[in-house]
This record gives C-alpha cells, structure tokens and sequence, in this order.
C-alpha cells in the first residue's frame, strides 16, 4: 500500500470513527475516574479506539498501533508502521460540552511521521498532511505560516499555568499574557494544534502532553511550518509524557527562550 492509498484508508476510519461518536451522543454513556477526578474517560473513548484497533488490525495486521486508553501494543521501539492514535481528545469537552474534542492520528514509519490527522468530529472539519506533500483541512491545501508579531499574536494557554505550579514559573507566563494581544483556551490539545497550524492561533504550549496528543498535529505542523519541541525547545520525544511547545516560526524562539525555560 503506497502513501496515498494508506491515507485513503486512514481518512475513511477517521470519518466512520467519528460517525459513531456521534450516534453514541444519544446513549447514555459511562463515565469512569482514571487518575484523578479530572482525568476521566468514557466508554466512547475506549470503544472508538477499540474500532481503530480492529479496522487497522484487518487491513494491515503488519502496522503496530499505540492508543491512549491501551487497546493496542505496547511500544517501546518505533520499527516499521506505528499509528498513534487518541480516539477522543478532549473528553471532558465530549462529556460537558459534546463539542470541542477531536480524534488524532499520527502514522510514523521507523519513527518519521509521515500522515497526521486531527478531526474535530462535530464541526467536520478534518486537517491532514503526508509528509512532504503539504496539509490540507478538507482537501483544500492550508498555506504556510506569515509571519506574526508578539504584540498581534493570539496564543493558547491554560490558566492553571498563571497560579502557582509545579511545573513553570508562572510570573513569566503573567508578563507572557500581558505582551500578546490575547489568549485563548479550548481544552483539547489537538484542537489548539489545529488553530496554531491554520493561522487562528499562532502558538500554543501545555506541561505534560502525550505521543497520542501531539503525534498527528507535528506532521502537519511541519507542512505548514509551524514549529514543535519541548519548552526548552529540544525535540518532543514521543515516548514520554513531556511539556510541549508548537509556534508560528516568528515567536518560537523568543517564546522558548524568554518566557518558558525556567
Ligand atoms: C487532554 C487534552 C487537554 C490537555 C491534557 C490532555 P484527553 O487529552 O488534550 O487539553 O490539557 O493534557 O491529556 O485526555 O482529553 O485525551
Ligand atoms: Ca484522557
Ligand atoms: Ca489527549
Ligand atoms: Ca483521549
């Protein structure tokens, strides 16, 4: 199977993944507790990646997938065809809001990513890229990033960032939201990927994001010139759970540098 019919086929279990999320809306659903009160998931979580699990077993037994909620392998090497795959980003928007959440996917081979996808379920709207041959949000190929100034730019930040935390030191975030022209925060990393890669947000950064979160949105990223790394801005690596950076080319280095290295 060649680049392009692998992205055929992966676009057509995206939509028909996202086709029962949808249907599932008029169940009930089951919300249960992972590790905290606010880190839950549902049944449509796990069923939807179990559906990923079975469509990319069937056509392609050969490809590894790794998944958030850990119905696929275990992956600890990235040899030959890895999908990586969050089925429902943003499920404490998909429980409270039934909107706002996505579903992601990467495919890398021998580690290089090569198609990513983030689809944002409700509104349709699906951005995808093959390594090398642009990115495209329905079929209509996205330009690459223009150039932004820090005073006109719009970045995604969470709020607990501005109290005190563990993780950064909030009193540059604070000087960070006063210099930019606003900030915004949608509560699902993919979907704040989406914007930063579309030119609707031109950077984006959160403490501890996943392979699953981040694995599609960096392919695409690069086809658009938007730059990914880690607060330090070293490379993501995806097999640990790490702070994570993307920005319009303009603002990375002066953001890494002057705002978020503590
Ligand atoms: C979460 C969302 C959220 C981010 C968290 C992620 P999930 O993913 O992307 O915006 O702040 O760190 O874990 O659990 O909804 O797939
Ligand atoms: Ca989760
Ligand atoms: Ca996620
Ligand atoms: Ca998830």
């Amino acid at each position: 199977m060649n680049l392009s019919q692998l992205d055929t086929l992966a676009q057509d279990i995206i939509i028909r993944a996202g086709e029962r999320i949808k249907q599932s809306l008029h169940k009930e659903m089951t919300i249960t507790e992972k590790s905290s009160p606010s880190d839950l998931v549902t049944n449509i979580d796990m069923e939807t990646e179990q559906f990923f699990v079975k469509e990319v077993s069937e056509a392609l037994p050969e490809h590894r997938l790794l998944g958030e909620e850990g119905f696929g392998d275990t992956i600890t090497d990235w040899d030959g065809y890895v999908w990586i795959v969050d089925p429902i980003d943003g499920t404490t928007n998909f429980i409270n809001q039934q909107r706002n959440f996505c579903i992601t996917v990467g495919i890398y081979k021998d580690g290089v990513g090569e198609l990513g996808y983030i689809y944002q379920v409700m509104t349709g709207e699906l951005i995808s890229a093959i390594r090398g041959q642009g990115a495209y949000q329905n079929g209509v190929l996205l330009p690459r990033l223009k150039n932004v100034e820090f005073e006109d730019s719009l970045i995604g930040v969470n709020a607990s960032w501005v109290a005190p935390n563990r993780h950064i030191d909030h009193h540059q975030v604070a000087k960070l939201i006063k210099r930019v022209r606003g900030t915004r925060s949608y509560g699902s990393a993919a979907l704040e990927i989406s914007y930063v890669v579309t030119g609707r947000l031109d950077a984006y950064f959160s403490m501890r994001l996943s392979a699953w979160d981040v694995a599609g949105g960096m392919v695409i990223a690069n086809e658009v010139g938007a730059l990914c790394g880690t607060l330090g801005g070293g490379e993501f690596d995806l097999l640990k759970k790490q702070p994570f950076i993307i920005a319009n080319p303009a603002l990375f280095e002066e953001l890494v540098k002057d705002y978020l290295i503590s």
